[in-house]
């Protein structure tokens, strides 16, 4: 239906009369010259999956080089990398034996180095992935530890603590492994008899180490030089927000409890939350951003972003004081659900309270530890993140999710501040909801014996050409890691290409926009004045970013159509249910 014809269900969502006009405050203001990454698009590469480029069916950095060209042509500014160091792999990779090496299963140093070559000349930057909480059980000063024995330099290097009992045979506190079961392991002392323990917050291959000692401290400054040295933008810091852990290891206080009654996290103060969490955002970490962020600005041009999942947002904002971490992902908007009200609520917050301190909000949608959003959003009820979903779990929307999230991605992309894209969003790559238990590789699968499936289903490797394979030519040979779900062939980027209104060709057009008009770098304010009841609107830089969340359409105000989710859609037309516009002026 078009405008001239008029639909009861169709409401005018601007007033005229107010000629565009608003009093509503802007909520962020570009500075003069900002560094880049304070408006960057960043794309996150899971080396596992992203492109293999020698058949094995293993994503490497060779895949990753020969891609290239694509991502210049997405249009992004750097390029985050999960990790590629030396590993035993038991937690892809976040488990690192050797800090400055690649594993062979992903390349070599050299292919680390033509990488960084060759994204240069392309004007794409590289960011590492530094896994400073743990090791592997593999790492060189972890064999010494066990070989050392209690009260040794080498055993100080680590979290290793005599248990309780009569014999030590209990752990040394009550805490619980983020992927399930106790994040203690005790350990068989060279005599042969039980030992001490260790403390594990992920799974039992990854002993947390020391950070109260200087060795560790030290030891970290050289492999962040290392990579710096060779050329990285900059980093994305594993669990920035866990690596000191409250003195004396208190046991974590058991729900009601404590401090007098069934408070819940949302009702606590920043220092209750310390105290209720001793291995979460304790006030000793900042000492660490501070040292972090010292090595950095050694260098010119280089920026780090924290994985703090420290929530409310105000305590996240004081990860990205100016002296700290440049960037923290802002989970808080990951976990938002496609909700105008709680949209409005979450950007507001954020620029205010990372705007407070100087720094940028940084959005996120997906990652690879949660859910995909466009599967995320195909529910009305969300599935818990890091459980993931299943064979045996209700199934999504698929179309409703397509739908949803891809107006969630324009609505972020037209944000001021960073933003992170994880590979495959740009194809609108949904959850792999049905990988069989035999392929499953997530340590939450194995230490929950199954009842939390865990996440390889974000994992899956990218459908590059259609049919032209098994794994839709992600490696040349056909062969994958994991296998994909049919549906992959259908979003493979070859069939996108050059395709009016495919995700891919949206997420081109949002990026060059975005650029064009920087804003990324942008200058926001709400505005109400073209928005009623269904609609979220704001306009950053000039350009008006309106959302409808229905049920109903809405006429869309007249300018010019920078980019829309609604293929087809026309200035004075009815933009739909579920979908964004992004209109000049
Ligand atoms: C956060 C990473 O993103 C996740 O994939 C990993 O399992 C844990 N940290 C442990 O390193």
């Amino acid at each position: 239906m078009s405008s001239s014809q008029p639909d009861e269900r169709i409401r005018r969502v601007f007033a005229p009369n107010l000629g565009g006009m608003s009093n509503s405050p802007i909520l962020y203001q570009t500075k003069e010259n900002p560094e880049w990454w304070r408006s960057s698009v960043i794309y996150q590469i899971y080396p596992r999956s992203f492109a293999d480029g020698n058949g094995d069916g293993m994503g490497d950095l060779k895949g990753i080089e020969k891609r290239l060209p694509a991502l210049a042509e997405l249009g992004i500014d750097a390029i985050w990398c999960s990790p590629f160091f030396k590993s035993p792999q038991k937690d892809a990779g976040y488990d690192v034996s050797d800090y400055k090496d690649i594993d062979p299963l992903f390349g070599t140093l050299a292919d680390f180095d033509d990488l960084v070559k060759e994204a240069d000349r392309l004007g794409i930057k590289i960011i590492v992935d530094l896994v400073p909480n743990h090791s592997s059980d593999q790492h060189e000063f972890f064999k010494a530890a066990l070989a050392a024995g209690p009260g040794s330099p080498e055993r100080e290097m680590y979290m290793f603590r005599d248990g309780k009992g009569e014999n030590g045979e209990l752990p040394p506190n009550n805490w619980e492994s983020v992927f399930g079961g106790i994040a203690w392991t005790r350990i068989t002392e060279a005599d042969g008899k039980p030992g001490q323990w260790y403390l594990h917050i992920f799974d039992s291959s990854q002993p947390d180490l020391n950070w109260d000692n200087p060795k560790v401290r030290d030891m970290f400054d050289g492999v962040l030089r290392f990579w710096l040295d060779r050329g990285a933008a900059g980093f994305r810091i594993d669990v920035a927000h866990g690596m000191i852990k409250r003195a004396g290891l208190p046991d974590v206080a058991v729900a009601d409890s404590h401090m007098g009654g069934a408070k819940s996290e949302a009702q606590m103060t920043i220092r209750e939350l310390e105290e209720k969490n001793p291995f979460w955002g304790q006030p000793e970490v900042h000492e660490i951003n501070r040292r972090f962020r010292k090595v950095l600005n050694e260098y010119e041009g280089r920026a780090m972003c924290g994985e703090a999942w420290v929530m409310p947002l105000e305590r996240m904002a004081t990860w990205v004081r100016p002296d700290e971490y440049h960037q923290t992902f802002n989970f808080g908007y990951l976990e938002t659900p496609w909700n105008k009200e709680k949209l409005h609520k979450v950007v507001t917050e954020s620029l205010k309270v990372f705007g407070d301190v100087g720094a940028p909000s940084t959005w996120v949608l997906s990652n690879h530890d949660v859910i995909r959003h466009v599967t995320r959003m195909g529910y009305d009820q969300i599935p818990k993140q890091g459980d993931g979903i299943g064979p045996n779990s209700p199934q999504p929307d698929e179309a409703l999710g397509q739908r949803r999230g891809r107006a969630a991605s324009a609505f972020m992309l037209g944000l001021p501040g960073g933003a992170y894209i994880y590979q495959g969003e740009e194809l609108g790559l949904p959850e792999h909801t049905t990988l069989g238990e035999a392929y499953r590789e997530d340590p939450t699968f194995f230490r929950t014996k199954g009842e939390r499936v865990g996440r390889d289903g974000c994992r899956v490797p990218i459908p590059w050409e259609a049919g032209v394979n098994e794994s839709n030519g992600f490696s040349s040979t056909g062969a994958s890691w994991l296998p994909q779900p049919d549906s992959y062939k259908k979003y493979a980027r070859s069939n996108q290409e050059g395709v009016a209104g495919s995700t891919l060709e949206l997420y081109k057009r949002l990026l060059k926009v975005r650029r064009e008009l920087s804003m990324g770098a942008g200058n926001f304010r709400w505005a109400p004045e073209y928005q009623d009841g269904n609609t979220l609107a704001y306009i950053n830089n000039g350009v008006l970013v309106l959302s409808n969340f229905g049920p109903d359409a809405v006429v869309v105000p007249a300018g010019e159509m920078l980019a829309t989710t609604q293929h087809d859609l026309l200035i004075e037309g009815e933009l739909e249910i579920d979908q964004t516009v992004w209109i000049k002026l």
